[in-house]
């Protein structure tokens, strides 16, 4: 049976992508950013997950606004990186998992959530600056990757508490999939940041630190921020905040904050970034047996000590 092993969450500033392929990551303005993700990227080689399931937006690079669908599973073999205005990115193709996301569509379809089936579809920053950010630049992605694009870019959006059953439901079809596959799901985007308008450059650390805080403890709590609030306290872009709701709702109602970073600013955006495990009791007792831990990131879970950086 698969099994979702982690939930990661992350910011997909795209001048997060530009540093990267500027070879930028070491000047001082980025060497802080990219520093926050040392620990995650060494908890990722330990995690070794054989699938990723990677929750973003599109940024009309694969949906112009003559067709934005609200949810979209890629079920495709491969991904290639959308050109944004610069051409593609130097980053690999991203290759799916075809037979798992066929499993997802027809699981979640008949679990009356009707999401749209992609068979082509570029990949813009959205997806791959998180993948970077927690597994490098290598030359190759180490793992099938199934992007799910949300609409956060046309009103309406989904609400949160759609987000969150959408997650639910994912987990439901992964652990209904015979083959004994390690998921981890990725929920990108936010945290506040506004773009355009009177108020671009908006930044909300206090409510971008309390929705990290909420995710871990109570994330029901988050399924009831309405839309104006996400604007009002974390700007227009903040609303992307919903999709890391898809990601929690994909876990268990407890779970295990194993790190966590902020930092302010990138580009004009505050990053945000958590990895969130099941909590170690209830997954022990579902193996059966209790596990070693692995490594330090797994030691400081067995701590209960949660690994926070802030800037
Ligand atoms: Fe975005």
């Amino acid at each position: 049976m698969a099994r979702i092993i982690a939930g990661v969450s992350s910011s997909h500033v795209p001048a997060i992508g530009a540093a990267i392929d500027n070879k930028q990551t070491e000047e001082p303005y980025w060497k802080r950013v990219f520093a926050g993700f040392e620990k995650s990227k060494e908890w990722m080689a330990q995690a070794k997950p054989d699938v990723v399931i990677l929750i973003y937006n599109d940024h009309a690079s694969a949906f112009s606004v003559e067709m934005v669908p609200t949810f979209a599973l890629g079920c495709a073999a491969e991904f290639p990186p959308a050109d944004e205005g610069w051409g593609p990115r130097p980053v690999p193709v991203v290759k799916g998992h075809p037979q798992l996301a066929a499993h997802i569509a027809q699981s979640v379809i008949l679990d009356e959530f009707d999401i749209t089936v992609v068979n082509k579809m570029e990949v813009d920053h959205g997806l791959t600056v998180p993948m970077n950010l927690l597994f490098g630049s290598p030359k190759e992605w180490p793992c099938p990757v199934i992007p799910v694009a949300v609409n956060v870019v046309l009103y309406p959006p989904p609400t949160g508490h759609r987000c969150f059953m959408l997650g639910r439901a994912i987990r439901k079809a992964v652990e209904s999939y015979p083959e004994d596959l390690r998921v981890v799901v990725f929920g990108t985007g936010g945290m506040s940041h506004q773009i355009s308008g009177p108020r671009a450059g908006l930044i909300n650390s206090k409510f971008d630190k309390a929705f990290l805080d909420n995710l871990t403890k109570d994330p029901k709590k988050l399924t009831r921020i309405q839309h104006l609030e996400y604007m009002r306290e974390a700007g227009a872009e903040g609303i992307e905040m919903v999709m890391w709701l898809v990601m929690r709702g994909a876990l268990e109602d407890k779970v295990d904050e194993v790190y966590r970073f902020y930092t302010v600013p990138a580009s004009n955006t505050a990053v945000g970034h958590i990895i969130l495990e099941p909590h170690r009791r209830a997954a022990k007792k579902a193996a059966g047996k209790a596990k070693k831990p692995a490594g330090k990131m797994k030691r400081a879970a067995a701590r209960a000590k949660v690994d926070r950086i802030s800037s």
